[in-house]
């Protein structure tokens, strides 16, 4: 009895133990085992071994990969020739070379197979597979950007052995390409900055039989040569072993940024193993990671092969054009004994090894000199952020899920009582019927059209989502469809392949199909998708693929798509497939109702910035999720693809009050800016959240509504140029040694608006690092700081976001709170001038209607705003165009009623008024200057009030 008794209160006690484990802590942690290591992916490994040997053998080593000189040939700024593989039976494998120049002043290497190009292969299983190498990455990824150059030439003065390639801007770039063994330096002003094969891992598993009974034969390791299995899933691999490889140097560079999607520091670590660094390989396989771990280099949703090399003074870069799954090894070493590769400052150089599962070599390498130079060419290549609706950068309210129609409209009518600005409002899965996409559930949204409707009386949006998983039911017209029109990705055996995810059994559409365009097309039209209005948007999720049973949760890579190519060849390209059909069945619902499209996606590569926005997944409400979003949003931003965010408040479990007011506070700051929770979560909306952490989230919400017209100038920016939209330090001062590792802060485009959200718990001042020696002011109450490479401590009590203005810009924004971002499209602007050390300032605007196209046939106000000589003036920076004129008459009302000058000259106190001159005016009227002085640190400032200039016009106000 008593036995029992003690026992019972063991169990009591245990029990209770359990549960408070589960209520603090969440436990939540990724399945390692369901993911492959390097050393259980076969060509990892295999890639991973070649680079072991070469290191083992040192000096004696040498690449087997040599250009046979008498293929050479150089015309219209293209070299081509035969790159022979030697192998170790001393058979000779001809891989066709071509090292293009483009006009930009990027260079392309690309490496096929002569006899897979020939389709001169015997594959497998009977398998219907494409023989070629993949070679159509670029139709989805490339849009501009390959001109070749005309005035690239042959160098003359080439030693033999070699062939020496000038071009770039004035000639000032080289490649230096090697014969034997092949290597391709590329250098910039006679100074090398990109080596390519210099540690001879060039590696093309060429194709070759199988022959029955001599496995094992040869040296090489040929277990995962013909089948691969991992978690019980066998890969046919009908074609062999097929990958390949290539090592990148960047001699004298330290920093290596890019290759989202990862959990990870801004700064990329080595990958090696070594105290701090990783044991794996950055490795990029779009996959739905679920629980996923942070500091990691393992794989997430989405991929960009795009890496910035930085040090002081100059940035290069590669992109590595390769859809199938990869890997990247980094390692840096001291720095190597070529004189021309060292300077000063340079420490180390840092070596990459890259490796695919299938397809071609096919590298750009970009030479800079600036990070905005290697953004811009880059962009040329993959396309620009697209220029979203205004809507999309204002705020977004997402839960999985608002149950019913009447609960959307109690969440909108609830953030207008408590005066919370929003714009979108979001339906995640329930709100079909069964999992069945374009359809409602018929009991919980009976009325859509009359929700879409109340939403749009204060010009709202909906977001629905919509996945690219089919139910697989017969009375579903849209499976129906799908299957009878052959619009399915099928399995290896060209039958439809069927996997399970959110609806159960299903299938999915092949976007790589021409004919699954207009029939996706279709889907999005107001009757088919019945009940759907103008007003709704579409959230693409779960399109890595993911596949609940998959192995690792995606497709099988003997799955075949649309032209015989396997899921192995395209995979990491199958996402943004999916945008691409949805975009181009946005753009025109119904005949001439022509918008941008705005499209939310998880999985994404290289060009999804044309068509998206992203984010960065299932997220857990931790602090440590919250301070990783930072470097991740930045380094989307930096890979080009910055219409980036996280789920504020983090998607699994449930933050406590001064986490999600915190995370309020930082996602301000993402370009994509959505609170979203998971299912089993509580609600958490900000008007749900008791003071004073109600307030405090509703004006961190504000203050981002309030600089709308700063972040959509830089959209615009980022549009045009391929610049992120909020900046790392290094991007902005790529001179300053002692901020390359910063991504903890960040800069919003070009207008010295430098925030450190507060990551921490607890945590009521933080260190702001200031680069420079000009005057930062504090946001809110013009605090001076000053000190080049310090940090300065700021206070961060917590209801402040660190937020500091650099001197020396013109920051527009629009102080009049409204209930969505719509309504504040005839608002009046504010300036906001902090003069630099010699008393000058710099700033721009970029207005257009916010939805059309109507900016391409210049229908927008695209302003320069200087302040020089006590002078405030705005300029006309855009071009005129067809619709210019019309569009300025719209806007003529638009003004600017106040001006605020931060650290003004004091002769100002004596000045009561300022002079105001509008172009064509005959002349001028005045309007009144209020000075306040400075106090306890904190700067004087000036407020010119109702100068009521147009925003559209040329003027100046004289002080
Ligand atoms: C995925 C998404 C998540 C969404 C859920 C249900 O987990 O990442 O954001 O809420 O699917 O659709």
């Amino acid at each position: 009895m008593a036995r029992s008794q003690t026992a019972s209160r063991w169990t009591l006690l245990l029990s209770l133990v359990v549960l408070i484990a589960c209520i603090v802590v969440p436990g939540l942690a990724v399945k390692h085992e369901n993911f492959k290591t390097c050393e259980q992916s076969g060509f990892c490994k295999r890639n991973r071994a070649l680079a072991d040997n070469a290191s083992a053998q040192g000096a004696s080593w040498s690449s087997p990969y040599e250009l046979d000189p008498a293929t050479i040939h150089f015309k219209d700024g293209q070299l081509t020739g035969m790159l022979i593989k030697t192998t170790a039976t001393n058979e000779k494998i001809r891989l066709p070379l071509t090292v293009s120049f483009l006009e930009s002043g990027a260079a392309r290497v690309l490496v096929d197979e002569e006899k897979r190009m020939k389709g001169d292969i015997e594959v497998r299983h009977g398998s219907k597979v494409n023989k070629k190498r993949y070679d159509e990455a670029e139709k989805w990824v490339v849009v501009g950007g390959l001109e070749i150059s005309k005035s690239a030439t042959l160098n003359a003065q080439t030693k033999t052995g070699f062939t020496n390639i000038l071009y770039g801007p004035n000639d000032n770039f080289q490649a230096i390409i090697r014969h034997a063994p092949f290597e391709v330096d590329f250098q910039r002003d006679g100074e090398t900055h990109v080596q390519v094969n210099h540690q001879g891992l060039l590696n093309m598993e060429h194709w070759r039989p199988k022959v029955e009974g001599q496995e094992g034969e040869s040296e090489e390791d040929e277990s995962t040569w013909w089948e691969e299995t991992f978690g019980g899933n066998t890969d046919s691999k009908p074609r062999g072993p097929e990958s390949v490889g290539l090592d990148v140097t960047f001699p004298g560079y330290t920093h290596v940024f890019g290759i989202p999607e990862h959990a990870d520091s801004l700064s990329l670590r080595e990958t090696r193993g070594g105290d701090g660094n990783h044991e794996n390989p950055y490795r990029m396989y779009n996959s739905d990671v679920f629980e996923y771990e942070l500091n990691s280099p393992m794989t997430l949703y989405g991929s960009i092969p795009f890496m910035q090399a930085h040090r002081k003074g100059s940035t290069v870069g590669v992109f590595w054009l390769n859809a199938a799954e990869t890997w990247v090894d980094i390692v840096k070493k001291a720095g190597s004994s070529n004189p021309l590769s060292m300077s000063a400052h340079s420490k180390k150089d840092t070596q990459t090894h890259w490796f695919s599962e299938a397809g071609r070599i096919d590298l750009f390498v970009f030479l800079g000199p600036t990070p905005q130079d290697i953004s811009k060419t880059y962009g040329q290549l993959t396309g620009y952020t697209q220029l979203p609706q205004h809507f999309a950068i204002a705020y977004h309210q997402c839960r999985w899920n608002y149950v019913t129609d009447e609960d959307v409209k109690e969440v909108d009518a609830k953030f207008d009582k408590y005066q919370i600005p929003y714009d979108v409002i979001w339906l995640d899965l329930e709100y079909t019927d069964d999992r069945k996409y374009f359809t409602w559930d018929p009991l919980t949204f009976p009325n859509p059209k009359g929700m879409q409707e109340k939403l749009d009386e204060s010009e709202r949006k909906l977001v629905v989502l919509i996945d690219p998983h089919i139910k697989n039911k017969d009375n579903f017209y849209v499976s129906q469809e799908l299957t009878s029109k052959g619009l399915a990705v099928l399995n290896k055996d060209g039958e439809i392949y069927d996997g399970w995810c959110w609806p159960g059994s299903s299938n999915w559409v092949d976007c790589f199909n021409p004919a699954a365009l207009p029939w996706w097309n279709s889907l999005h039209k107001y009757d088919k998708f019945k009940g759907s209005m103008p007003n709704l948007f579409i959230w693409n999720d779960m399109n890595e693929p993911s596949v609940f049973n998959g192995p690792e949760t995606t497709m099988p890579k003997d799955n075949m798509h649309y032209g015989d190519w396997e899921h192995r060849d395209v995979h990491n390209v199958n996402g943004i497939t999916l945008v691409n059909a949805t975009y181009q069945a946005m753009l025109e619902r119904k005949k001439g109702e022509v918008r941008r499209p705005f499209i939310l996606t998880r999985s994404y590569y290289a060009g999804a910035q044309r068509m998206s926005a992203m984010w960065t997944g299932d997220n857990q409400a931790t602090w440590d999720h919250l301070a990783i979003s930072l470097p991740m949003v930045l380094n989307n931003g930096i890979a080009g693809f910055p219409f980036a965010g996280a789920d504020v408040g983090g998607f699994f479990h449930n933050p406590d009050k001064e986490l999600l007011s915190r995370w309020y506070q930082a996602g301000i700051w993402y370009p994509f800016f959505r609170a979203h929770a998971h299912i089993d979560t509580r609600r958490r909306e900000p008007y749900l959240i008791s003071e004073p952490h109600r307030t405090i989230i509703s004006q961190a919400i504000r203050l981002r509504y309030q600089l709308l017209p700063a972040w959509y100038t830089a959209f615009h920016e980022a549009s045009v140029n391929g610049t992120p939209i909020v900046y790392p330090q290094y991007y902005l001062f790529p001179d300053d040694e002692q901020g390359f590792t910063i991504d903890d802060q960040l800069y919003l485009g070009k207008t010295g608006l430098l925030a450190k959200p507060v990551v921490k718990e607890n945590t009521f001042t933080t260190d702001i690092y200031i680069a420079d020696d000009e005057k930062y002011y504090d946001y809110f109450d013009f605090t001076v700081y000053q000190g080049a490479g310090q940090r300065h401590t700021v206070p961060a009590p917590e209801d402040k976001v660190p937020l500091l203005m650099q001197g020396g810009h013109i920051i527009p924004r629009r102080d009049r709170p409204r209930r969505s971002s719509a309504l504040m499209k005839w608002d009046p602007y504010t300036f906001v001038i902090t003069l630099n050390k010699d008393g000058e300032a710099d700033g721009s605007i970029y207005v257009d209607d916010g939805e059309t196209f109507e900016y391409e046939r210049g229908a927008y106000i695209h302003r320069q705003f200087h302040f020089r000589d006590s002078t405030l003036t705005s300029e006309n920076l855009g071009i005129k165009g067809a619709k210019t004129a019309e569009y300025l008459k719209t806007m003529a009302g638009v003004t600017v009623e106040r001006v605020i000058v931060v650290d003004p000259p004091t002769e100002w106190k004596d000045k009561s008024s300022v002079t105001v001159i509008e172009d064509g005016a005959k002349a001028g009227s005045t309007a009144s200057l209020e000075y306040y002085e400075q106090q306890d640190g904190k700067a004087a400032y000036a407020v010119v009030k109702s100068p009521n200039v147009s925003i559209g016009k040329t003027w100046r106000i004289e002080f």
